[in-house]
């Protein structure tokens, strides 16, 4: 047995939680992230800084298998409870929310959903992550994937969405060049030109202000 683990910040049982709070500014933000008081960090891809947050999460699940061996049912709390907070988060309902190791198998769990055959056309953009790009070549022969330019606006989308088109694939954030894509205007245009068709923006959309369906997110490579 070890002796209980106190977390420096939020509770034992919900590390990280801490329950409702007035907006952080910018340097309270980066508070969060003790490394960035000694390092600038700019290894954006897929690792982001370790927040205390994260740390102390850690520390409590290690003291949770020192204590229990195979503490599955601590476990699957956590997971209940980062559901639950995820969706408060996104205004999104719990049952919205599955949790998947990161973004890219969230997108092949999508992938995994559809049928191409009636829809087999997917439009991508070459502003689209590597890691998400792939799992939609992935699905070649059965499905087909469309590229518009990595700076296309709106009119290019339309022009590339037709009605045999069964996913548009849209990043919030073009990695390389850190600009925002017009997501929701995008799925409108992709709303009109295929009804039905799924929209998957990867990234921080509020569930609640997006129409897309479904939706990735990724915690690992960003600091949030
Ligand atoms: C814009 C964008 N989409 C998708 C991903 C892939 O996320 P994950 O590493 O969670 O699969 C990343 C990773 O950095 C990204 O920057």
């Amino acid at each position: 047995m070890t002796a209980p683990v106190t977390p420096p910040t939020g509770t034992r049982e919900h590390p990280g939680a801490r329950g409702p709070r007035a907006p952080l500014d910018a340097a309270a933000f980066r508070a969060r992230f003790p490394v960035l008081r000694e390092q600038v960090h700019l290894a954006g891809c897929s690792l982001g800084p370790r927040s205390a947050d994260l740390d102390a999460a850690l520390t409590c699940m290690l003291a949770d298998m020192a204590a229990h061996g195979a503490p599955w049912q601590r476990f699957e709390e956590r997971i209940a409870e980062a559901r639950r907070l995820f969706a408060a988060f996104v205004g999104a309902r719990e049952d919205q929310i599955a949790i998947v190791p990161d973004a890219s198998t969230g997108a092949f769990q999508v992938a995994s959903t559809m049928d191409w055959g009636a829809r087999r056309r997917i439009v991508s953009t070459m502003a689209e992550f590597p890691s998400i790009s792939h799992v939609w070549l992935a699905q070649r022969p059965e499905a087909e994937v469309g590229h518009v330019a990595a700076d296309a606006g709106v009119d290019e989308y339309a022009a590339s969405i037709d009605r045999t088109t069964g996913l548009v694939s849209v990043p919030l954030v073009d990695y390389r060049a850190g600009r925002r894509l017009p997501v929701e205007d995008i799925v409108a245009v992709a709303r009109a030109a295929a009804p039905g068709c799924s929209s998957t923006p990867t990234r921080q959309v509020p569930a609640d202000r997006s129409t897309c369906r479904p939706w990735t997110a990724t915690s690992s490579s960003w600091a949030r």
